[in-house]
């Protein structure tokens, strides 16, 4: 059950990525030149998704993997090219069919279900290993880990998602985004400090049977975010306080 401070992030997200930010977010996913500031971008969110695709087995053939937030699809196409069944979903349907259309010459063989809607559908099924790439990073701490004991009822294997950092110059950057005209804002990112994120993990009932297992944080230029891995424990155990540290 989401709250209704998930639902009213999840409906501005909507419109910021179907609409507001969708050329540039189409842009940054390619190639095609970018300013300096969003190369750094760019050049940090592929260190992070090659980072999280080196937390999922070699090979993920018969592994089901869920995307969570799949944008312009990068993630799922090289999980697909790997063997795995992707079910790649995402709130703004611009997007997901720039996602289908740019992973069809991709994909030889392989395919992905690609779905326009909540990553917290329980109709998607149970999954393998949920991937949540910079997609839960514009919730609040409260409404991430609800997010995340859902998904982990319906995963057997692990969890591997990024939250934002609380740095001093993010904070910095925060102050400076609102001085830009309401329209033009990107809905905030809630950053989330290490001890916040191993004590609300701690707090909930449905994560128990997972443990943090690797951590690793990318700075580049202007993108910094922490990975998290959250590994299913077989059989489960009471939650360890010890386990990887944010780097
Ligand atoms: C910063 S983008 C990251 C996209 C992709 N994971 C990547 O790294 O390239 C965040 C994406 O999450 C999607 N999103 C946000 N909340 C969502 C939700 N509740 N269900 C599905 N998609 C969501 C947004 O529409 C957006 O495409």
């Amino acid at each position: 059950m989401t709250s209704t401070s998930y639902a009213a992030r999840r409906s501005q997200l909507t419109t910021y990525f179907d609409r507001t930010a969708v050329e540039a977010w189409a842009r940054l996913t390619t190639d095609a030149p970018v300013s300096k500031i969003r190369a750094t971008v760019r050049a940090g969110r592929d260190a992070m998704r090659a980072n999280l695709l080196s937390w999922l087995p070699d090979d993920l053939t018969g592994r089901r993997i869920l995307d969570a937030g799949c944008g312009t699809g990068a993630l799922s196409v090289e999980a697909a090219r790997r063997g795995a069944e992707v079910v790649a979903i995402d709130v703004s349907p611009t997007l997901v069919d720039l996602a289908r259309e740019r992973s069809a010459e991709l994909l030889g063989g392989h395919r992905i279900d690609f779905r326009v809607g909540d990553m917290l559908d329980p109709r998607l099924g149970h999954f393998d290993h949920v991937v949540a790439m910079d997609s839960l990073i514009h919730y609040s701490a409260g409404d991430i880990f609800r997010a995340l004991a859902e998904l982990g009822l319906r995963t057997d294997g692990s969890l591997v998602f990024t939250v934002a950092p609380r740095t001093a110059l993010l904070t910095l950057m925060h102050a400076a985004g609102r001085l830009f005209p309401r329209g033009d804002r990107a809905p905030a990112i809630v950053p989330i400090t290490e001890g916040g994120l191993r004590r609300r993990i701690g707090g909930e009932a449905a994560l128990a049977g997972f443990a943090v297992g690797r951590t690793q944080r990318v700075n580049s230029g202007f993108y910094l975010s922490n990975a998290v891995e959250l590994k299913r424990l077989d059989p489960p155990q009471p939650f360890p306080q010890g386990g990887g540290r944010l780097s």
